[in-house]
């Protein structure tokens, strides 16, 4: 087919919806050039964009669920629950881990704005005293979860285009962190397309090129099945998959007692929350509406509900989602019957796009509309999904902002790393002097109790200290 031919072919796919203007600069392209922008726009999915700007897909009325929801049950960090101890569930979970079914996800495809970091946010030097990256981190505590079981973790990272390459390179350099080749597995999830908030029109990043971003991590569904990865996980016998961020230093991966209220409880989908300590805390609200647990993320809680209290004074929507979930792969593979019901999610953001004379604009208020899809919107079609309550001081750290801005930034999250290992080293018998950083490898602890078997008696750490082990081989299986 000549380009004229294609052109052709392209406006036919285009016009119904509005969107020819995308092949504006068609005549000035080069071969190159056309042929990636014929692919990104046969890649669309315009019928289903339609759908979504008309409102026929939006999912919630966010304000009126927030005025029905109230606080989840759950299992309390102050309190045992009656049906099932701390103690069974930790037995349990430790069991199921010895059998080598969880498995692991980190999900890595965003954008990482407010860091302001230009690579992907895996590659962020976040260790306190090793400058480690937040995914060595991660990676070594799914090779120390392992060894400490005597079973192999199967590991799944998934990245967007805008990450992928950076992250696969990132993991080849490193030979995994210690992973063997064949446990890792690195895929990219899909993209949407940006509109102007007014017209409702594509916009054009370059001559060549649609503006996309990354799906959500609600696309983690499709991108599971399209990669084969979910295939994998049944062919190696996995049940659970452990999900975190990319941006949690602090994540107790596998942790035993989640897993354990997870089985015993006969739950398809589970998720850690802390207790928020301001009403408007920028964390995601898990939250029961009719019975059905689900979350309304903070940005469309509205103000009034986020204060709402109870008859003691304490906040009714108290629990925040710390983005740590549990799937059971069954799950996974039911809904991936049917990726398309997750809801999208719209958000006003600034996206920089050629105007009509091909000029690069770069807004300064919110003009275009971005299309999500969050993971957690799967919590209301799971069986008995619950709700377990974690510690944010020990397990709740993620790096969101830039350098010098506060909480969540570079230098909360190193902090809040050396306060919980100098805890760790302390509890273990030894000496930290004040003032001093410390940092524990995962590889050479996961906690004080191993910890106290690796240290010397009466040690005392007068320097910044890096506690450490060397990693194995291996490469990414991409
Ligand atoms: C997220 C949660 C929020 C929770 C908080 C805890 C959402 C919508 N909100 O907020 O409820 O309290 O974390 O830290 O998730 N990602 C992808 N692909 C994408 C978009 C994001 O893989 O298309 C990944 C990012 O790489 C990151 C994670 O998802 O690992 C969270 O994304 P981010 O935008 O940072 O979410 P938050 O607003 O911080």
């Amino acid at each position: 087919m000549n380009a004229n031919e294609k052109k052709q072919q392209l406006l036919d796919r285009l016009k119904p919806y509005g969107q020819e203007h995308v092949l504006r600069f068609w005549d000035q392209l080069s071969d190159e050039g056309r042929q990636r922008l014929a692919r990104q726009i046969e890649q669309l999915d315009l019928a289903q964009l339609d759908a979504i700007l008309r409102c026929e897909q939006v999912s919630e009325d966010w304000a009126a669920l927030a005025q029905r929801a109230c606080g989840p049950p759950a299992f309390r960090l102050d309190r045992e629950d009656e049906r099932i101890s701390r103690q069974q569930a930790r037995q349990r979970g430790e069991q199921e881990l010895r059998t080598g079914c969880l498995g692991v996800v980190i999900v890595a495809g965003g954008q990482g704005t407010r860091l302001g970091f230009d690579a992907p946010k895996g590659l962020f030097p976040i260790g306190p005293v090793s400058e480690a990256s937040l995914f060595q981190i991660l990676v070594e505590k799914v090779v120390a979860l392992g060894r400490r079981y005597g079973v192999r973790v199967p590991l799944y990272v998934m990245t967007s285009p805008a990450t992928h390459r950076a992250t696969v390179d990132f993991f080849a350099d490193h030979d995994c962190f210690g992973l063997p080749g064949e446990s890792v597995r690195i895929f990219s999830q899909g993209t949407m397309p940006a509109v102007d908030a007014r017209t409702h029109r594509l916009l054009l990043a370059e001559k060549d090129s649609l503006a996309l971003s990354p799906d959500g991590h609600g696309g983690l569904v499709a991108a599971l099945v399209r990669s084969g990865a979910l295939e994998d996980m049944q062919r190696r016998g996995l049940k659970h998959l452990f999900y975190m961020q990319v941006d949690n230093p602090l994540v107790e991966v596998g942790e035993p007692t989640f897993l354990g209220y997870h089985i015993l409880s006969g739950s398809e989908l589970s998720t850690q929350v802390k207790a928020k300590t301001d009403p408007e805390e920028k964390v995601g609200n898990v939250v029961s509406v009719d019975g059905h647990v689900r979350i309304i993320e903070y940005s469309d809680l509205p103000a009034e509900a986020a204060c709402r209290c109870d008859a003691r004074g304490e906040l009714e929507l108290w629990a925040g989602n710390i983005a740590v979930h549990l799937f059971d792969v069954d799950f996974l593979n039911r809904v991936a019957d049917d990726p398309e019901s997750l809801p999208f999610h719209l958000a006003r953001k600034k996206v920089p796009y050629l105007d009509e004379q091909g000029r690069r604009v770069e807004p300064s208020e919110p003009n275009a509309i971005k299309f999500e899809r969050f993971i957690f919107d799967l919590l209301p079609m799971a069986q008995q999904a619950i709700v377990v309550e974690v510690d944010p001081r020990r397990v709740f750290a993620p790096l969101k902002n830039a350098p010098g801005s506060g909480q969540w930034s570079p230098e909360t999250v190193r902090q809040q790393m050396i306060e919980l290992h100098t805890e760790w080293l302390r509890e273990a018998g030894a000496t930290v002097d004040p003032g001093v950083a410390v940092e524990i490898s995962p590889l050479f602890a996961l906690d004080a109790e191993q910890l106290r078997e690796r240290i010397p008696a009466k040690l005392r750490v007068c320097q910044p200290m890096y506690f450490a082990e060397v990693t194995g081989r291996g490469k990414p299986n991409v």
